[in-house]
């Protein structure tokens, strides 16, 4: 499929997705959006894709929605539009991991985008910041709900209620990004963190996932038992008896997916 608004490429196991309106610095309108979500789809369709590596340019992760778009819009149209609603939702629901690789600024819903991803691998350029306050509105796809679990309530409400960028030194102090990087190293870490995700077994990748999510979602022994039973239910997999049978036999495991 041909994409006006990214470039996406395939490599063994892992699609790389590259945010591409640089007139915009990635800014997210509908087209984008709807763009991604198609890019979802076929990466969760095709068995052979085990991670997406979700990135922007050296300049701009995305600088945030697009305010030209978003400008005249009516309160009747963004509620029936459910505007950037359904996309959030889509990447929510996404079962794959996907990893952002920010560089440059990750602001607004840019920010938003990178924390709706499993981790962030920042650039040392990246600049994290939730702006909306400047503009009178709030964020919209999760940022006060996410960047306060993330960095705690007294650096989330400074963010939101000033509108102060994070530089990607106090990100990883705060907890919001994984690591960071040199700039030119992003995209080699990134693809390396997703080819290894892509050598693991798919299903025990899929069940991690969920039960990593599972803790921001429930208590904490509720949360344990989760996981107790999904442990035990990989146990009816083939890649359970692969994955072991290669540690006892010495050599590298073989995970075909069932
Ligand atoms: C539309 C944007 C944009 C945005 C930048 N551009 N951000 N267009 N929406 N969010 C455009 C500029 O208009 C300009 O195009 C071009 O990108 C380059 O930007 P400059 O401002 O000239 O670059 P620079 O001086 O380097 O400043 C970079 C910047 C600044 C600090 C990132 O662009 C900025 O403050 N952008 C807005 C950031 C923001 O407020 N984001 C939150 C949006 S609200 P032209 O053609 O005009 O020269 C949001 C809500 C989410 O995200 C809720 C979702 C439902």
């Amino acid at each position: 499929m041909s994409y006006e608004t990214l470039i996406v490429e395939q490599t063994e196991g892992v699609t790389m997705i590259r945010l591409n309106r640089p007139e915009a610095l990635n800014a997210l309108n509908s087209q984008l959006l709807g763009e991604l979500c198609a890019a979802l789809d076929a990466a969760e369709a095709d068995e052979a894709v085990r991670c997406v590596v979700l990135t922007g340019s050296d300049r701009a992760f995305a600088a945030g929605a697009d305010i030209k778009e978003m400008s005249t819009k009516t309160y009747a149209e963004m509620f029936k539009q459910d505007f950037f609603g359904a996309s959030a939702r889509r990447i929510e629901q996404f079962r794959k991991p996907i990893i952002a690789a920010v560089a440059g600024y990750a602001l607004g819903g840019g920010c938003e985008l990178a924390m709706l991803c499993d981790f962030i691998i920042a650039a040392e350029s990246a600049k994290f910041g939730q702006p909306e306050i400047n503009l009178g509105v709030a964020p919209g796809i999760g940022g006060t709900q996410r960047l306060t679990r993330f960095v705690g309530k007294s650096k989330a409400m400074e963010m939101i209620l000033t509108g102060r960028m994070m530089d990607a030194a106090e990100a990883e102090r705060s907890g919001l990004v994984s690591r960071v990087v040199p700039a030119d190293q992003l995209i080699g870490e990134a693809m390396a963190a997703a080819a290894k995700i892509a050598s693991q077994s798919p299903l025990a990748v899929m069940m991690n996932k969920e039960l990593v999510e599972t803790a921001y979602e429930t208590t904490l022994s509720t949360g344990v038992a989760v996981e107790r039973r999904l442990f035990h239910s990989l146990f009816a997999f083939d890649d359970q008896k692969e994955g072991m049978a290669a540690f006892v036999e010495k050599r590298k495991p073989d995970f075909r997916g069932s």
